[in-house]
């Protein structure tokens, strides 16, 4: 994948199963453990184009550190937005937010300068995605298989959202992958 550039741009960016999870069951990360980066340092390429990251409170009550985003290689600004701020502890850097969720994105894109917003949450994408304020879906499949717990967009009952691959010949076109079951 081409190194992401900082365009003021709002990112949905998630490590995700390849059965569409972006956490497991309880917000469980330990499935991202020993993950490989491949050639190039990819985080490094997040860590210096992104200004501010926005999260919802459930993602922050699971890790309430922001000083370990990106296992700490990057610092900004974090914005959580839920309807109950009174009751998050303070957090350097942390910003818990209440409003309507253009309104976290407006802020956050002024915290970011110039830089992209992260949208570190499911729930709060689709609703970005809903009113047309998600720029890009950033996407790396990890090789396994959850079954269940948070996935990155669930919508019963909803309509396909079409979309168009950026980093390919074609924007239609399907990725191809290939995996195999570890045996234990
Ligand atoms: N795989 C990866 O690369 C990766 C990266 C980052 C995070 N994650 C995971 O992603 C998961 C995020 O969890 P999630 O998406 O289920 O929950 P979430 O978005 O973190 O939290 C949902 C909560 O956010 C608040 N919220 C959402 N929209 C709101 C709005 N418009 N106004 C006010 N408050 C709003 C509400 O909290 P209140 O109830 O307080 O109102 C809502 O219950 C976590 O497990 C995290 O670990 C994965």
């Amino acid at each position: 994948m081409e190194p992401q550039t900082a365009a003021g741009k709002v990112l949905w960016h998630f490590t995700m199963s390849l059965d569409g999870f972006v956490a497991g069951p309880g917000h469980s990360m330990d499935w991202m453990q020993g993950l490989e980066e491949g050639e190039r340092d990819v985080v490094a390429d997040y860590v210096a184009t992104t200004g501010a990251v926005l999260g919802g409170r459930d993602g922050w009550d699971a890790f309430p550190d922001a000083s370990m985003t990106y296992g700490g290689r990057w610092s900004g600004a974090t914005f959580v937005l839920t309807h109950h701020p009174g009751d998050a502890a303070p957090s350097p850097g942390v910003t818990f937010l209440d409003c309507d969720v253009a309104e976290a994105v407006r802020i956050a894109l002024e915290a970011a300068d110039g830089k992209n917003v992260e949208v570190l949450s499911p729930t709060i994408g689709a609703q970005l995605l809903e009113r047309g304020l998600l720029d890009e879906i950033d996407i790396h499949i990890a090789p396994v298989l959850l079954g269940d717990g948070i996935r990155l967009y669930d919508n019963p009952g909803g309509s396909p959202i079409p979309l168009t691959l950026v980093n390919g010949d074609s924007g239609r076109i399907e990725v191809g992958l290939r995996f195999r079951p570890l045996r234990a």
